[in-house]
C-alpha cells in the first residue's frame, strides 16, 4: 500500500508541470549519440508518447553522427569535422541524406507509431519547408545555414495531432542542387525559435556541459558560454549545441536543456521533476 501511495505522489509531482506545459510546443533534439540500443530507443518513444498524451506538442529533430560515420566507413569515404561541423562534399551529402532521411528518420517514426502515436517523418526538402544557403561562405562545403522555415507545414501537422520527426536537411531552392546538411542542433534551435516553442531539449551522450574538472554546469549564461568556448572547455559537438541553446533562448524559447539521453527516461526527469538533471540555459 505504501508503494502505491508513493506512486500516486510521483504522479502528483508532475501535475503542476502538466498544467503549465499543456498545449505548448517542445522541440526535442534526439542526438545520434543518444540513439544507442533498442531498449533506450524504446524508452525514448515511451517518453515522447507520454508528453504527447498530457497535451504537450513534441517536435522531434534528430541527428545521426554515429550511423553516418559507420556508413561512410563502409563506403570508404573520408570526412572530417571542423568546429563540430561535418565538412560535407557531394559524396558525403549523398550518404548523409541516405542515413538521416532514409534510415534514422523512418526508424524513429516507426518506433513512435508502434507506441501509438501518429508520427510523420520529413526533411526540410519536403514542401520546401526549410531552405538554406552555404554556411560561412561554404567553409564546410554543403553544410547549410537555414534562411527560411515555413512554419505552416509543422503547424498543420501539429493541428492534425501528428508528431513531426524532422531530419536536418534543407532545400537549396535550386534545381539539381543536392541540398544542405544542417547541423541538427542548429536546425532544432531555428525550428524552436520559429515555432515559438516553450522549451528545447538536447538529448546527448553526456550529463550536460562540463567544466575543465568534469563537473556538471547546471546553469550557464551567454557570457559563461563564450568564455568556455574561448578557453577550450567547450569543444567539438558541444560548440553547435551551446550556440543552438543561445539561438533558441535569444529567439524567444523560455529554456534550453542539455541532458544525457543515455539515462533512461531522462526527458521525464528533466521536465516533470523539480530538480532536473542536465544543463539549463535561460535568457
Ligand atoms: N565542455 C563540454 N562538456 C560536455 N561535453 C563536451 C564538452 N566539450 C565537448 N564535448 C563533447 O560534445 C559531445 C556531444 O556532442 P556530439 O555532437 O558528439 O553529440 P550529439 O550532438 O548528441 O549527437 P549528433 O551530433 O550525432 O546528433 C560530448 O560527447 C562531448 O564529447
Ligand atoms: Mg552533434
Amino acid at each position: 500500500m505504501q508503494k502505491k501511495i508513493e506512486q500516486a505522489q510521483t504522479l502528483l509531482e508532475a501535475l503542476p508541470y502538466i498544467k503549465k506545459y499543456s498545449n505548448q510546443i517542445f522541440v526535442i533534439k534526439y542526438g545520434g549519440s543518444a540513439q544507442i540500443n533498442p531498449e533506450l530507443k524504446d524508452k525514448f518513444a515511451q517518453d515522447i508518447i507520454l508528453l504527447y498524451l498530457v497535451g504537450i506538442k513534441p517536435v522531434i529533430v534528430h541527428g545521426g553522427g554515429n550511423k553516418i560515420n559507420e556508413m561512410l566507413d563502409k563506403l570508404q569515404i573520408k570526412s572530417e569535422f571542423v568546429d563540430g561541423m561535418r565538412v560535407t562534399d557531394a559524396q558525403v551529402m549523398e550518404v548523409v541524406e541516405m542515413v538521416l532521411s532514409g534510415n534514422i528518420n523512418k526508424e524513429i517514426t516507426t518506433l513512435l507509431n508502434m507506441h501509438g502515436a501518429k508520427a510523420l517523418g520529413i526533411t526540410g526538402k519536403d514542401a520546401n519547408f526549410i531552405t538554406a544557403v552555404p554556411k560561412d561562405n561554404g567553409k564546410y562545403g554543403l553544410v547549410g545555414e537555414i534562411v527560411h522555415i515555413d512554419n505552416t507545414v509543422i503547424e498543420n501537422l501539429l493541428a492534425d495531432k501528428f508528431i513531426p520527426v524532422i531530419a536536418p536537411i534543407a532545400s537549396a531552392n535550386e534545381i539539381n542542387h543536392p541540398g544542405f546538411n544542417i547541423n541538427a542542433d542548429l536546425a532544432a534551435s531555428k525550428i524552436a525559435a520559429s515555432l515559438k516553442a516553450r522549451k528545447i531539449i538536447f538529448m546527448t551522450d553526456i550529463a550536460g556541459v562540463m567544466d575543465k574538472e568534469k563537473n556538471l554546469l547546471s546553469t550557464l549564461t551567454e557570457d559563461e558560454i563564450n568564455a568556455y568556448k574561448a578557453d577550450g572547455t567547450i569543444i567539438g559537438g558541444m560548440i553547435p549545441k551551446v550556440d543552438a541553446c543561445l539561438e533558441a533562448v535569444n529567439g524567444g524559447v523560455e529554456k534550453a536543456h542539455i541532458i544525457n539521453g543515455k539515462i533512461e527516461h531522462s526527458i521525464l526527469l528533466e521536465i516533470f521533476t523539480s530538480e532536473g538533471i542536465g544543463t539549463v540555459i535561460k535568457k
